[in-house]
């Protein structure tokens, strides 16, 4: 007698849809009876259809509150559901980029069928912050929407889930646990390292021996300082090992490393604001690079000297002009980049003059996934602190952080030198972004709608601010076709394009878990040519353009705020 599966009736729970990265929802949310079994049920039926019975699944999230839970709950449903063997990071802990890695991997010789992430990616953790759960398809990239959807779709419908509710497993300590289970036999978890392999993967993309020279002074005669801070996020331990075991650099240049519940009680999310610790430390001038990573280890900031800040859109496009300093790129066919819709446009320049393929997508890292599969991009990256390319299907914090080591010890000049340098060869794609977070979704919803309506009208009009005056070429909501699977994505953003390429884009977040976020996004192009406003800081060269933007979508009536929460 193995095992009994048990059979739990339950009952449908409105919202559960997942929204631009899993399902993500208040803690309290997920502590309700049967919640977070009914999800993952739902994602274990229509995420895995046919292959459920007998597949492979890899396990684990950033470590954040509720994540033990979540794993229980996770193996007791998969193993009452015929899954053959879960690969659990140690104490349910993997950051995204190494739980991507380990679905692509294998195990063991055999396919993984998909993975589970248990994060809420850059959102607050702890008993009132977020939690989410997602599912990567065995691409090891998020599930594209079709997929998204039938799981909603089910979580619409689910009348019982399944459940080995006898079933208890250690997954605190590495190693193989098995179990008999009834109706369907033999069930493995496998609770592995959880840090190993993204390290020893990490090797193989980028010359370690090169990046170490670099830091410890032997390549330079100098010594390369670099600060990162984890922000107690999922990085603390790759970021730990590779730079202190593997790189050569100094342990009190990591901040944050320990991986916490809540964060610390931070906002993990690596931009100018929340991670403002890393960005006053940099001030100082004493380190040559600083990063900041997210919850779960997708996303990155990057900093220069003095806290150069670059913008994650120049980052992209540095990288894609440097793609030969990287090994990894050396030994392949790079064929193309991309970014999402919202991202400036300097990739596109470096893509054109290489005469390589460019993508312009949605946001979200799933639409980079068929590109990457079909061989038709290498590397993309979003304005929202995303960089990767096509060694795993999700974007990669400190894999980003990496290339830009390998970049530095290749060019062997500042990351204010590179940044300058390049927008002196292609001109400068200014960025900016407001986030009016939080906001009510009502109010939202009806800014949204208001400018909406008014785009017919829009189109060959003059609009003016400080004395600078924009002509619109074409206003619209971005629709996207996938050019691999012909699948459209429509309502992406709505976006205001004027005569000289500048542009407005008005979007709501996806991410978040409580009322609304909107998103406005700004850039303007400065050609190579124009020395005076080349270097300028980017919030004196976009004010006009931010304050048509405010004003034509009348942000503070809608939302009665005078002010946004985040300026990037
Ligand atoms: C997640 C996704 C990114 C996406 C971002 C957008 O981080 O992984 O691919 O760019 O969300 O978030 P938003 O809040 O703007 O929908
Ligand atoms: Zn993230």
């Amino acid at each position: 007698m193995g095992i009994p599966v048990v059979e739990v009736p339950t009952k449908p729970f409105a919202g559960q849809k997942p929204g631009t990265s899993g399902l993500r929802k208040r803690v309290p949310e997920f502590q309700q009876k049967h919640y977070t079994e009914n999800f993952v049920q739902c994602i274990l039926d229509a995420g895995l259809g046919s292959k459920k019975r007998g597949s492979q699944l890899v396990v684990g999230g950033d470590g954040r509150f509720l994540t033990m839970e979540a794993v229980n709950v996770i193996i007791k449903i998969a193993a009452a559901n015929g899954v053959s063997r879960l690969i659990v990071g140690q104490n349910g802990f993997l950051s995204t980029p190494a739980l991507s890695h380990l679905i692509r991997k294998g195990h063991e010789g055999k396919p993984v069928d998909g993975g589970v992430i248990l994060t809420a990616s850059h959102n607050p953790g702890g008993p009132k912050g977020d939690f989410g759960i997602k599912f990567n398809c065995d691409n090891g990239g998020p599930a594209p929407d079709h997929v998204t959807d039938a799981i909603y779709t089910a979580t619409t419908k689910i009348d019982k889930y399944f459940s080995a509710e006898e079933l208890s497993c250690d997954f605190t300590v590495p190693g193989r646990n098995e179990y008999e289970v009834d109706k369907y036999g033999k069930f493995v978890v496998d609770v592995i390292d959880s840090v190993n392999d993204y390290v020893n993967f990490m090797s193989t993309i980028f010359d370690f021996a090169k990046i170490k020279r670099l830091l410890t002074g032997e390549l330079t005669g100098r010594k390369f300082r670099v600060l990162v801070d984890s922000m107690h996020g999922a990085t603390g331990p790759y970021v730990s090992t590779l730079l202190v075991d593997h790189l050569g650099a100094d342990s009190n240049d990591l901040l944050r490393t320990v991986p916490k519940p809540d964060f610390g009680g931070g906002h993990p999310d690596p931009n100018l604001t929340y991670a403002k610790t890393l960005v006053d430390k940099m001030k100082g001038g004493d380190y040559d690079l600083g990063a900041a990573f997210d919850g779960d280890g997708d996303r990155n900031m990057i900093l220069g000297k003095e806290s150069f800040f670059v913008t994650p859109s120049d980052s992209l496009a540095v990288i894609a002009d440097n793609v030969d300093a990287i090994p990894y790129f050396r030994s392949k066919k790079v064929t193309g980049f991309a970014r999402s819709m919202p991202t400036a446009g300097a990739v596109d320049l470096v893509a054109k003059a290489k005469g390589l393929e460019v993508f312009e997508t949605p946001t979200g890292w799933k639409y980079f996934g068929n590109l990457m599969d079909a061989q038709r991009i290498a590397l993309c990256g979003e304005e929202s602190f995303g960089t990767g390319s096509d060694h795993i299907r999700e974007k990669d914090g400190v894999w980003a952080f990496l290339a830009w080591l390998q970049i530095l010890a290749e060019r062997r000049e500042s990351v204010p030198q590179i940044v300058q340098a390049h927008w002196k060869k292609y001109g400068r794609n200014v960025f900016t972004r407001y986030d009016y977070e939080n906001v009510d979704a009502a109010g939202a919803n009806l800014l949204m709608t208001f400018l909406e309506a008014q785009f017919p009208a829009f189109v060959g009009r003059q609009l003016s601010a400080n004395g600078v005056t924009y002509k619109v070429a074409v206003a619209d909501n971005f629709q996207y076709k996938d050019p691999i699977d012909g699948s459209v994505a429509t309502k992406q953003g709505l976006r205001l394009v004027f005569e000289d390429g500048s542009r407005l884009v008005f979007r709501l977040s996806g991410t978040g878990s409580a009322g609304a976020t909107i998103r406005l996004y700004v850039d303007s192009y400065i050609p190579a040519d124009d020395a005076q406003r080349l270097c300028a800081p980017a919030q004196d060269l976009l004010k006009p353009l931010v304050l048509i933007a405010l004003d034509l979508c009348k942000m503070e009536q809608f939302t009665n705020r005078t002010a946004p929460t985040v300026i990037t």
